[in-house]
């Protein structure tokens, strides 16, 4: 697939199959993340992969995370065992889910940049995903922030969870791109 064709036709995939991924094509996802630019060649990327039963680890981790914020926020007692199978579930949404965590960096620029080019890196693996026919979605949402996640994957101060990726074949029609035209958003400084 050419690289602008894969830019212009990859779309988030929210429904995926439940058929496993070979984890060839999982390792190549991979490959291509650590591919992207990074200032100072930090390489700030560190990668979490649940597949199969490994998914139990991070959905046993969301429901404690969903424990938290239910008796954090008050919430009535016959609410909360909803709101943990819930949050236990979504573990299982995909056969395969990345979590892409960025490393800090010595000063307060360099995690900023440590950051963007984990970000750099996350749209690697999409790219990379689209080309293999799968179809995948960056999610982050209290998962990406909260202290028990944060607790769970062991980050330091100012390390963060740039993303999680759920991967597997599509299951859905394509949606729709909605973006506004290029020339709105675009100011031309020309000699
Ligand atoms: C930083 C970031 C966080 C995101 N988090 C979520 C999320 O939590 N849930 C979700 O449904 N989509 C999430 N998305 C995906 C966007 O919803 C998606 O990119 C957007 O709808 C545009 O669709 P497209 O990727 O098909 O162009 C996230 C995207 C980014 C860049």
């Amino acid at each position: 697939m050419e690289i602008v064709e894969a830019i212009e036709s990859r779309r988030s995939v929210g429904r995926v199959k439940r058929d496993e991924i070979p984890k060839e094509l999982v390792e190549q996802i991979l490959r291509s993340a650590i591919h992207a630019p990074n200032h100072k060649i930090t390489e700030p990327w560190r990668f979490h992969v649940f597949t199969g039963r490994g998914r139990g680890e991070l959905a046993r981790a969301r429901a404690e995370m969903a424990r938290q914020m239910a008796e954090a926020e008050g919430e009535d007692e016959e609410l909360v065992a909803g709101r943990i199978s819930r949050e236990r579930k979504k573990a299982f949404r995909a056969p395969v889910v990345i979590a892409v965590i960025s490393k800090a960096g010595r000063d307060e620029v360099e995690t900023v940049e440590n950051y963007a080019a984990c970000c750099a890196a996350v749209q690697n693996m999409q790219l990379t995903a689209h080309s293999l026919g799968l179809g995948c979605m960056w999610r982050t949402g209290p998962v990406a922030y909260h202290k028990h996640m944060r607790n769970f994957f062991n980050l330091e101060d100012d390390d963060s969870i740039v993303a999680y990726l759920y991967i597997g074949y599509p299951d859905a029609p394509e949606t729709r791109r909605r973006r506004q035209p290029v020339e709105q958003m675009t100011t031309w400084h020309e000699g």
